[in-house]
């Protein structure tokens, strides 16, 4: 297996379609809270818009040979982004405005790796350069990921990293991981 990684351009975005489909499918295959809330929950109606409405996106992708095996990404986003629905019709904050100091917050937003080749550093070499990338905007000191429920491998993942657990919202639907 010889994988190698790629940073990926906006008008190349498709390519991570089907993964980021098989994300939502992973994701829902793990929740006991709201499954149902990933059923329209898919490359069109996550990726693109979030895509659009950030104000910088990070896409890295891993491939083995000609196929693409993983991907992170990342973006900067005003952080009042973070107000308002989910899959819900009851708006939520993800998380305390007062307790940022920017206006801008950094997101892990998607990360992942084809079931075959998890847990042989792969996904340690895109989380670290999406860190990198993140870490690039020197305004920017609070970084999140926001990990849905019953997906304990990526909390323990995330934690291994540095990243701690702060809160959860949407009654347990998603957990909430800051780096400060
Ligand atoms: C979470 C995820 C992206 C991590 O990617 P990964 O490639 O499996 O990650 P790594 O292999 O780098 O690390 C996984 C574990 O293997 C260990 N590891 C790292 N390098 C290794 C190597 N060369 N050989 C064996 N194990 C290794 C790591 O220490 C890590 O253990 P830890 O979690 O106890 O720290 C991946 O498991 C995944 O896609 N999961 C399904 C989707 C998902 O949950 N996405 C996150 C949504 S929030």
């Amino acid at each position: 297996m010889s994988i190698h990684y790629e940073v990926i351009t906006p008008d190349s975005i498709i390519c991570v379609k089907d993964l980021c489909n098989e994300l939502m499918e992973y994701q829902k295959s793990k929740a006991l809270v709201h499954p149902e809330w990933f059923d329209n929950m898919c490359f069109e109606t996550r990726m693109i818009p979030s895509f659009q409405s950030a104000k910088a996106n990070f896409i890295i992708i891993a491939k083995d040979a000609h196929e693409i095996i993983g991907y992170a990404y990342s973006n900067i986003c005003p952080k009042n982004t973070y107000s308002g629905g989910f899959a819900t019709l009851d708006p939520v904050d993800f998380f305390d405005f007062d307790s940022v100091q920017s206006d801008d917050v950094g997101c892990l937003s998607q990360f992942y790796i084809k079931d075959n080749y998890r847990n042989a550093g792969i996904g340690t070499v895109l989380f670290d350069k999406s860190m990198d990338w993140l870490n690039s905007f020197n305004a920017i000191t609070d970084l999140f990921i926001f990990v849905s429920n019953g997906n304990d491998p990526a909390l323990k993942f995330y934690q291994s990293k540095g990243f701690k657990i702060s809160h959860q919202i949407l009654d347990g639907f998603i957990t909430v991981l800051r780096n400060t």
